[in-house]
């Protein structure tokens, strides 16, 4: 009687320890499947970072990149704006520096817009009528004269014609 019992529990037990080892199997199966996640996973984070610094860096240096150039052309401007402030070498009319001195200068030096100084009335003339009539074609200038009146700009090219002569008598 008793060896059946022993019998029937190491039986029993050989069975559990069998169901146990499947578990165990199935366990390190999971596991396994776990892991190969997990290295997957980590394949794509490795990735991902040697991807984005690529994807990344151009974009930012080019960001950067334009953002430096911004900062020199306002920089350029400024200094330009300064030495032309600076500069002031003679008076000008409050139309002139009203409405061209902030891209041709306060002495018609030229900023953004090309150096007046040295122009003749007439030639000067001839580019405002040009501009304006849209045989010379410039969008600012153009913008800028058709809101101005004949009589502004004859003035005007008088103006530009004797800045040279101001300019050698304000450097003497
Ligand atoms: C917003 C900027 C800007 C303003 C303001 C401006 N100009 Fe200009 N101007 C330009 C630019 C840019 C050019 C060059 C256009 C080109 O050559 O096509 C130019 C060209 C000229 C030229 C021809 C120069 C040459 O070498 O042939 C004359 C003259 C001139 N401007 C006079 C004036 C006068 C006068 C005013 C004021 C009423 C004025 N500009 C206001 C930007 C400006």
């Amino acid at each position: 009687m008793i060896r059946h019992i022993i019998a029937a529990i190491a039986t029993l037990l050989a069975l559990w320890a069998m169901y146990f080892m499947y578990q165990l199997d199935v366990k390190a199966e999971r596991f396994k499947q776990i892991q190969e996640v997990i290295r997957k996973s980590q394949q794509e984070v490795h990735l991902k970072p040697t991807v984005q610094p690529i994807q990344q860096a151009p974009a930012t240096s080019a960001a950067e990149e334009a953002k430096k150039q911004e900062d020199e052309t306002a920089k350029k401007l400024k200094s330009l704006r300064e030495r032309a402030g600076s500069t002031m070498a003679f008076k000008v009319s409050p139309l002139y520096k009203q409405k061209c001195s902030s891209c041709h200068g306060v002495n018609g030096e030229g900023i953004i817009g090309p150096k007046l100084i040295g122009m003749s009335e007439e030639k000067v003339y001839q580019a405002l009528e040009d501009f304006k009539s849209g045989k010379r074609k410039n969008y600012v200038m153009y913008g800028l004269l058709t809101k101005m009146s004949d009589e502004e700009l004859k003035s005007l090219s008088q103006e530009i014609g004797t800045f040279a002569q101001k300019m050698e008598a304000a450097s003497k």
